[in-house]
């Protein structure tokens, strides 16, 4: 834990005394490592008041672009949160989703010393590193706490690896660009014992708890269909034929696409855009769908499972050899054990998810701002002590996460829901791309007869990253 007050220097002077390089050079090395896996790493706050500083969670926030900039501005305004370095291979430029938007590594750090400045009588403080590589954040031991806001393309290399160093991590949705990957993610987070929160934060707004508490309670009767919007492509990058540019100075683009396959560099590639190609991303079907599929899976209480079959319905592409190659409309369609069809289509992305039921209707509007039901009496049903347990976060889904590292217990969007939500896109993606109905199995997560479906499910990863 650190003490914002103090400057860099400072702190590395200090570093030794932190509480992991104690238990490290502990003779009691081995058990205090195993019990600090499984219990909080924090002194009560009684002890010391709330904001003490060994009650500070410390964080580094990797990717600080069009989300990761706004979401590390949400950590800075958590008193018992410490943002101690950020990282990002942009130096700091614009070029984001909106123009007027000037974001990277240089202006993060800018951002987070100046936050902290404000709260010292000198006016100033210097105690955030700003770093390219994000394996030297995963080094330092006086680092609790990770965020990891990259394209999709880097959230499972960079989530294992945190997970390794013993980090916490607060992971953006999708939660990875495969299911394969997904399902490793898990299995490092488990194995390490890590808080994990996907950036799936419709599972913090109270009017989608709303909803999934009207659906849970069967307030709509027995849900027949969900209807989920996705938005459309709102870029639309150069076409066929289009040059390769020179990288921009301050970017390192090798780094930028890691674990992704080499490709020439176009502006229109990485900043924001990324989502409109498939080597980084699924487009607006997991980009908008990691949301909207997130609260069909809520409502229909399949966390620990999904769909048995996906159907391709409709896609529409940009002309082939343009650099944005994920489908501009998309269409497809599942079914659930139970019979439940979903529905998840390029249309009104305001309306986020609609649940249909024998009873009514329910759903999440302006983009997820109210929701509404027909009828309206049922908005205003009460279900008592009947109502399941949905309000496991309340308004703020960072602060959830920080709740959750400091007690241990798990956040409102667990990784294997992320896995799972992200999971019912990639499927959908899947079956747009091969044109075709699969059949698919949630309990063993695997296709049922269609090899080339399975080789979907993973990505050969980049030679010269793996070495
Ligand atoms: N929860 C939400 O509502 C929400 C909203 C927007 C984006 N997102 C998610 O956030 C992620 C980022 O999206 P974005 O729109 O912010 O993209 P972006 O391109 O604006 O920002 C990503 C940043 O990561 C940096 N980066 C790339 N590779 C890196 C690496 N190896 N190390 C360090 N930094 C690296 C880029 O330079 C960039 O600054 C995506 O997964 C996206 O789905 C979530």
């Amino acid at each position: 834990m650190q003490n914002p007050a103090k400057d860099n220097s400072q702190r590395q002077a200090d570093s030794t005394l932190n509480r992991r390089s104690f238990l490290k050079d502990s003779a009691l090395k081995s058990s205090a490592l195993a019990a600090a896996a499984a219990t909080p790493y924090f002194v009560p706050s009684s002890a010391f008041g709330a904001n003490a500083p060994s009650n500070r969670v410390t964080m580094a926030c990797i990717g600080v672009g069009n989300q990761g900039f706004p979401v590390m501005q949400r950590f800075l305004g958590y008193d018992d949160c410490q943002v101690l370095a950020v990282c990002d291979v942009n130096k700091g430029s614009n070029g984001y989703k909106e123009e007027k938007h000037y974001y990277g590594r240089e202006p993060a750090k800018q951002e987070v010393e100046k936050h902290y400045g404000k709260q010292r009588e000198s006016g100033t403080y210097k105690g955030c590193d700003a770093y390219n590589d994000f394996r030297e954040i995963l080094e330092r031991k006086d680092i609790d706490t990770v965020v990891i806001v990259t394209p999709d393309h880097w959230h499972s290399e960079m989530t294992i690896r945190a997970a390794e160093a013993g980090k916490d991590i607060y992971c953006e949705k999708p939660l990875g660009l495969t299911i394969t990957e997904q399902q490793a993610m898990i299995e490092a987070v488990r194995k390490n014992n890590r808080v994990c929160q996907t950036g799936s934060h419709e599972r913090s707004n109270p009017n989608v708890m709303k909803m999934i508490e009207l659906v849970q309670s069967g307030a709509i009767g027995d849900v027949k269909r969900v209807i989920c919007n996705i938005g459309r492509h709102n870029k639309v990058g150069p076409g066929p034929g289009w040059k390769e540019m020179p990288v921009p100075e301050g970017f390192d683009y090798d780094m930028w696409l890691g674990p992704a396959p080499h490709a020439p560099f176009h502006e229109d590639r990485c900043l924001y855009r990324f989502r409109f190609n498939s080597d980084y991303a699924g487009g607006q079907v997991t980009n908008f769908g990691a949301h909207s599929l997130d609260m069909a899976q809520w409502g229909l209480g399949m966390d620990k499972s999904g769909p048995v079959k996906v159907k391709h319905v409709f896609a529409e592409y940009l002309p082939e050899g343009s650099l944005y190659n994920a489908p501009t409309f998309a269409h497809f369609e599942a079914e659930y054990a139970n019979g439940v069809q979903l529905v998840c289509r390029t249309a009104e992305p305001s309306v986020r998810c609609q649940f249909e039921g024998t009873d009514g209707i329910v759903r999440i509007e302006n983009q997820g701002r109210n929701f509404a039901t027909i009828p309206y009496s049922i908005k205003e049903k009460r279900y008592g002590s009947d109502v399941p347990e949905v309000y496991k976060s309340n308004d703020d889904h960072q602060r959830n996460f920080i709740d959750c590292v400091k007690s241990r217990d798990e956040p409102a969007a667990p990784i294997e829901v992320g896995h799972r939500s992200a999971t019912v896109c990639h499927l959908g993606n899947i079956a747009i791309r091969l044109k075709k109905e699969l059949n698919w199995n949630p309990e063993s997560e695997q296709f049922v007869g269609n090899d080339a479906a399975t080789a979907l499910m993973s990505r050969p990863a980049r030679k010269t990253w793996q070495a």
